[in-house]
């Protein structure tokens, strides 16, 4: 989505907040812009491409001024043109918003105010907010009511920050996040922590429907209708912090290689909430588990861990799909919902439509600040630390560690993953040092226009995770297939074209799912196995070391993240940053 910042402080405003968007840049990277507030003035630079381009070209950095405000945009009404990048002023240029969300009723409020003479330049919903801000403004000459009367006609979701040349800064919040950070010298007010975490670990995290007026050093906050609303700082952990490179040429190899460690990580839970999340689990008439993308993955193997491994009979159902068929939950479900940023937009309308239903909630999210963590009944805790690149990799084995975790400590220790765990890191360390050899086969495949990749029981929603990590990076097609399902219509699309790549393992799928290597091969496809138990039938064979049965789909989920990571390479696209793509999803 967008990333929105406003700082008001001692400090120069522009390298803040440049530096800040630079931060948050995952949350989209159309375009970019910042405006600025100096001697009574707003300046506004603006354009498409990523921050560090568009400070190039346009020297945000060196805009003056101690007031501000900036963005990066995921485009969802407006193609990506400068037109369309914010900062939005209104007809004059005596303020200017950001905006992440979406206004729903834009249409109706933009006729409305074409009738009074209002004259847009952009084909965005956001930018009625400043000519709304503007005509209330206009009628009381009253900051504090233009953001009340503005805020209660917007429809839809939306964090806004505006700046006002009379030198206030203001800013709203409903359904999208949004984070003030105190420093000794001003404020942040930012989409995520990581806008100002280099600055300060006090931040407010804001509720739906307040909105902050700050004046000079002057800070308040009301709701919508004008009540005074107390919200106490908290202390963000300062470890979110980490988000550097380091010595690897993208965070997305960078948090590739993590995952030997941060699989620990995960299972370092507070001793009550993981018996409260038990509990819930255990007593519950049904369970529910949902999630998006990457997630919804993690959510496929929930189902085969838990009740394999702890006797829990569970229901899987994407979050986009939830809310159509929610009829069967009520007081004694429960809902587990996965997500790396509990912001998705879709798990949050699931966990909305369960509670609907009277449903508990239990939530398994990284961001623990985040609006799922709020609203569930109990949270653990992903602990795989920020997740810069766009595409989900530690979080995705993380999430794994944990669910086992959950079925172990309900199911009594069958999945073995915390005696198994040193075994397993080892094993992930030895399949990343395949690195160079997967970077020389990605080039050898990297111009297929197809990639199959098959694999039955616990190995299908790996398959399933592989081709998107594929789609996404390298913006090849590709798919995750059940192996048995092939002959029943996939098989037509394999020729000697295809590119098949097989999860293989020696457990209990190992037989027939050679024997659907064999019947691949017989049409011709190139095929590759991902195995710890290597056969000539593979023109090329990508070993994993051997660990428990149980555990095969953390380990084989590796090779093919770096797969997908050499072809973005070998196909010029930027792994951390792909198209048309943003980390966090918060429109439905
Ligand atoms: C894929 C990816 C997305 C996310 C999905 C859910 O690599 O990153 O598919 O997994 O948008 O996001 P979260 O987990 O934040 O709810």
């Amino acid at each position: 989505m967008c990333s929105i910042i406003g700082y008001s402080g001692v400090g120069k405003a522009a390298p803040l907040l440049v530096g800040g968007l630079q931060k948050m840049e995952y949350r989209g990277y159309d375009s970019v812009g910042v405006a600025t507030l100096n001697s009574g003035k707003l300046l506004i630079r603006k354009g498409i491409g990523k921050v560090e381009e568009v400070n190039k070209s346009l020297g945000l950095k060196e805009m003056s001024g101690q007031l501000g405000i900036g963005h990066t945009r995921w485009a969802t009404h407006g193609g990506i043109i400068d037109s369309n990048a914010h900062p939005h002023s209104a007809c004059t240029t005596n303020l200017a918003i950001v905006h992440n969300g979406v206004i729903e009723n834009h249409q109706e409020l933009k006729e409305e105010l074409l009738k009074k003479g209002h004259v847009f330049k952009s084909e965005t919903d956001s930018e009625v907010i400043a000519h709304l801000l503007e005509h209330y403004w206009a009628l009381k000459n009253d900051i504090k009511e233009a953001m009340m009367n503005t805020c209660n006609r917007l429809r839809g979701s939306f964090a806004f920050v505006a700046v006002f040349d009379d030198s206030t800064l203001c800013a709203a919040r409903y359904d999208e996040p949004l984070i003030i950070g105190i420093t000794a010298g001003g404020y942040f007010i930012s989409s995520d922590v990581l806008g100002f975490l280099d600055y300060t670990d006090r931040a407010i995290f804001l509720d739906n429907r307040d909105i902050v007026l700050l004046e000079g050093n002057n800070l308040s906050i009301i709701d919508f209708d004008g009540e005074k609303v107390e919200r106490t700082p908290t202390q963000v952990a300062w470890e979110l912090a980490d988000s550097d490179k380091g010595k690897y040429a993208y965070f997305t190899l960078k948090e590739i290689y993590e995952q030997s460690h941060t699989i620990f990580k995960s299972m370092q839970q507070k001793k009550e909430s993981v018996e409260t999340f038990c509990d819930i689990i255990a007593n519950a008439k049904d369970v529910f588990v949902t999630g998006s993308g990457t997630s919804y993955h993690s959510a496929l193997l929930a189902k085969h861990i838990l009740s394999k491994y702890s006797q829990i009979r569970v229901e899987t159902v994407v979050s986009s799909e939830f809310q159509y068929s929610s009829e069967l939950l009520d007081e004694n479900s429960v809902l587990i919902a996965i997500s790396q940023s509990g912001e998705t937009a879709d798990v949050l309308q699931s966990v909305k439509a369960a509670r609907e239903k009277g449903a508990k909630v239990l939530s398994i999210v990284n961001v623990t600040t985040s609006s799922l963590a709020r609203l569930s009944d109990c949270f653990l805790e992903v602990k795989c630390g920020p997740e810069i690149g766009v595409a989900a990799t530690k979080s995705f084995t993380s999430q794994l560690s944990i669910i086992y975790y959950i079925a172990d400590t309900i199911g009594g220790n069958l999945t073995g993953i915390s005696t198994n765990r040193m075994e397993l890191s080892k094993a992930i360390e030895k399949s990343l040092e395949l690195e160079s050899k997967i970077a020389e086969f990605a080039a050898q495949i990297k111009d297929a226009k197809d990639i199959y990749i098959l694999g039955r029981s616990n190995h299908f929603p790996i398959c399933l995770e592989g081709a998107l990590k594929i789609k996404e990076l390298a913006y090849i097609h590709a798919e995750g297939i059940a192996a048995g399902e092939l002959k029943h219509g996939p098989l037509a699309l394999i020729d000697k074209n295809s590119v098949v790549i097989i999860l293989n393992p020696d457990d209990s799928t190992y037989i027939d799912t050679l024997s659907n290597a064999h019947v691949v091969k017989s049409r011709g496809a190139r095929l590759i196995g991902i195995t710890n138990k290597p056969h000539l039938i593979y023109d090329y064979c990508i070993p994993i070391p051997y660990v428990k049965e149980s555990l095969l789909p953390m380990l084989e989920v590796i090779p093919l993240q770096i797969l997908a990571y050499h072809l973005a390479l070998h196909n010029n696209a930027n792994p951390d940053y792909p198209r048309n793509l943003a980390k966090c999803v918060t429109v439905r």
